[in-house]
């Protein structure tokens, strides 16, 4: 049991009560589990699908492996986008191969029946070859929820599901500054990954393993609990506002550390002049941003609070999203479940960037200079094939084939957690309560 009473790491009216369920290790690894999973859980969220800017014509489609399930988002010819199961009603056969693509008619490779982008059969061979007459215009794909925020599209398999915003509550609000819409995805990465999907949620709803994971990070990204706003929502989304522009304060700096010396200058900030109060020059970056940012391009600066305009903030959405923001920068982070292996999963990870008058080169993105324009970047390996996934991901996927190996051990009883870590206690619970509808059975045997 994780008792998480008697102290609070979370900002005011942003705590959740939890029980203290057992963190089971099954869960990470029975097959069992794994199947509760895709019948409980996984038909009842909103996924994300895409982006936008993939679908620019009628019958323009993207295409979304998840799980055993495959989706298809196709344009409508009022602009709208619909969602459908990629498959044939005739027969079963998966329809769509590519993942992204664009047709006037959706076509079934098989016995070539043929669907509008708005998923009516308009075309069979033999039409009056059937018992209940002509198929066409009766016939349609099995279609599916399908709403859109911002650059992002998505698709929920619940009819009864709640619309887009109200699931999405309250991070639309909270990332509207940003001003998010225009913004161009300019990589997309994926890999197959050793581990569970769940690993890498756990891993992201604490920031207690930066200071040994991410060593890197401590010189530009204050990863101090106090410094640092926790918040759990109603939605069962939390987010992680981390003070940006500024040293860890685990440490002791004398002087600003490079990197962060290199970016002050780059503002037209001197960092020798903040010898001894080092972390001082964050409200330095801020009035320096606020000054010259509008002229350099970041149209989006003057809508920002100070917070926004240098810290980072890491919302993590139940139950497999990440969105990780910064004034100049949006990583989709996300793990879905392999088809069958409970051990495996797909990681994946997107950056988006704000249009900025002039700029054509994207520059220290997590895997480096890339053209700002849509795609520029979209591969998919195998995790430890040497393909790098970013930075900071690869820091993140390094732990998680070892921690699934322990996780298989005998002598692994269920996690011990912190304070800072109660966001993974809460996210287990809610899936504790979709997958049991309520704590595990361990927990209810007295
Ligand atoms: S299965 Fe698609 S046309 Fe027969
Ligand atoms: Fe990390």
């Amino acid at each position: 049991m994780n008792i998480h009473k008697g102290m609070s790491r979370y900002s005011d009216g942003a705590d959740q009560e939890v029980r203290g369920d057992t963190i089971t290790p099954e869960r990470y690894t029975s097959q069992e589990f794994m199947e509760a999973e895709n019948e409980k859980l996984w038909p009842k969220v909103w996924h994300l699908g895409g982006v936008l800017a993939d679908l620019e014509e009628t019958g323009d489609y993207i295409r979304h492996n998840f799980g055993r399930e495959s989706i298809i988002m196709v344009k409508q010819s009022d602009g709208s986008v619909k969602a459908f199961f990629n498959v044939c009603p005739h027969r079963g056969n998966r329809l769509v191969l590519g993942d992204v693509g664009g047709a006037d008619r959706i076509s079934c490779a098989y016995h070539g029946w043929q669907f509008d982008p708005d998923g009516t059969l308009v075309h069979v061979q033999d039409p009056d070859d059937f018992p209940n007459g002509n198929p066409c215009g009766k016939v349609k794909l099995s279609e599916i929820r399908c709403e859109t925020w911002g650059p992002f599209i998505f698709w929920n398999m619940d009819k009864d599901a709640a619309p887009l915003l109200e699931w999405l509550a309250p991070l639309p609000d909270k990332l509207k500054e940003y001003g998010l819409d225009n913004w161009v995805r300019a990589f997309a990465l994926s890999c197959d990954c050793e581990f569970n999907w769940k690993l890498i949620r756990d891993n992201f709803n604490e920031s207690y393993h930066l200071p040994t994971i991410h060593p890197e990070l401590s010189t530009f990204i204050n990863d101090g609990l106090s410094d640092t706003e926790f918040a759990m929502y109603d939605s069962g989304h939390n987010s992680m506002w981390m003070k940006g522009h500024q040293a860890t304060t685990r440490q002791h700096f004398e002087a600003v550390p490079t990197p962060l010396d290199d970016v002050a200058r780059s503002w037209d900030v001197d960092p020798e002049a903040y010898n001894g109060r080092p972390n001082e020059i964050r409200e330095a970056i801020i009035a320096a941003k606020r000054k010259l940012g509008p002229g350099r391009g970041y149209s989006n600066y003057d809508q920002m609070t100070d917070q926004q305009l240098v810290d980072y903030f890491h919302c993590t959405l139940w139950p497999n999203l990440t969105i990780t923001m910064s004034p100049e920068q949006c990583q989709i982070l996300r793990t879905e479940p392999h088809p069958t292996d409970p051990a495996k999963c797909v990681f994946q990870h997107w950056c988006l960037y704000p249009p900025v008058e002039g700029m054509e080169v994207v520059q220290g993105t997590p895997i480096g200079d890339i053209p700002l324009e849509h795609d520029a970047v979209v591969r998919h390996s195998t995790y430890g094939d040497g393909i790098s996934l970013g930075f900071v991901a690869d820091q993140d996927l390094s732990i998680g084939t070892s921690q699934q190996q322990g996780l298989n051990s005998r002598g692994f009883h269920g996690s011990i957690l912190s304070y800072q870590e109660k966001r993974i206690q809460r996210f287990h619970e809610l899936l504790n309560d979709a997958v049991y509808g309520g704590p595990p059975p361990c927990d209810r045997e007295g």
